[in-house]
């Protein structure tokens, strides 16, 4: 985290979300932005994007009002909300005593960062790192010990940007069907997936994709 350049931009301001119509329609682009690059079947888009602006219309009870939890905004100097990121106990996520990786850290004091999106044209200017870092601040204060975050293999910025911020990489990949949100597979390594897993990935563009792969990464704080 420390390793990476503090380029602030000073137009950018990174505050809590406002529970209000017009910027709950300003955050949902983000929301999609998350799925821009990921060639899933249209119907399970759709399934992850009506969950995303679920928890969005669910905001004010769910992160602003619920101790420990909090959703943030990057608005540029015009009003404009060009990031998000939100942040609730790992357990609320579902993870629980197998998903932590410091084993002396217990799991309640592990919590779990969502939603992090910063808008492709405003991409690679520290607004990504500048949401991490209030939500590790908050996550501090918080008296949270552990942050976890859950990405998928495919979305390969998100997997470099949290290992450029300091976070380590879980040796498990998990595999899961795209028709059902269930768990089918634990890998221990990535060299253990099938050729049939690696020509799914590698082709993610050109092949009907049937699974996606979790990949997770955790932070001392
Ligand atoms: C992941 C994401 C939030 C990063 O936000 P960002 O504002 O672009 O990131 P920053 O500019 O703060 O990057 C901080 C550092 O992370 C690394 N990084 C960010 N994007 C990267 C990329 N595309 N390739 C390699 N490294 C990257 C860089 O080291 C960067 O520092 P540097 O620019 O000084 O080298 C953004 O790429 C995004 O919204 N992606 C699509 C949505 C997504 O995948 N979200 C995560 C869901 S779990």
């Amino acid at each position: 985290m420390d390793s990476v350049k503090e380029n602030v931009i000073p137009t950018v301001i990174i505050r809590p979300v406002r529970s209000v119509p017009s910027e709950l329609e300003q955050c949902k682009p983000l929301i999609r932005t998350l799925w821009l690059d990921q060639r899933f079947p249209q119907n399970f888009l759709d399934r992850v994007i009506k969950a995303g602006d679920t928890e969005l219309y669910h905001v004010e009870e769910k992160y602003l009002k619920s101790p420990r939890n909090h959703w943030w905004v990057a608005q540029l100097n015009d009003n404009k909300i060009v990031g998000q990121v939100s942040l609730q106990p790992m357990s609320s996520g579902g993870g629980g005593d197998s998903t932590r990786f410091y084993k002396n850290i217990d799991p309640q004091d592990y919590c779990e960062l969502r939603h992090l999106t910063v808008l492709p044209e405003y991409q690679r200017q520290q607004i990504g790192y500048r949401l991490l870092k209030a939500s590790i601040e908050f996550a501090r204060q918080n008296k949270y010990k552990a942050l976890y975050v859950k990405t998928m293999l495919s979305m390969k910025r998100a997997c470099e940007f949290y290992e450029r911020c300091g976070f380590e990489r879980a040796p498990q990949i998990e595999r899961h069907e795209l028709a059902d949100t269930k768990k089918i597979k634990l890998f221990n390594n990535i060299d253990r997936l099938t050729e049939d897993d690696w020509n799914e990935l590698k082709n993610l563009a050109e092949t009907e994709v049937k699974h996606y792969y979790d990949q997770s990464y955790f932070m001392k704080l």
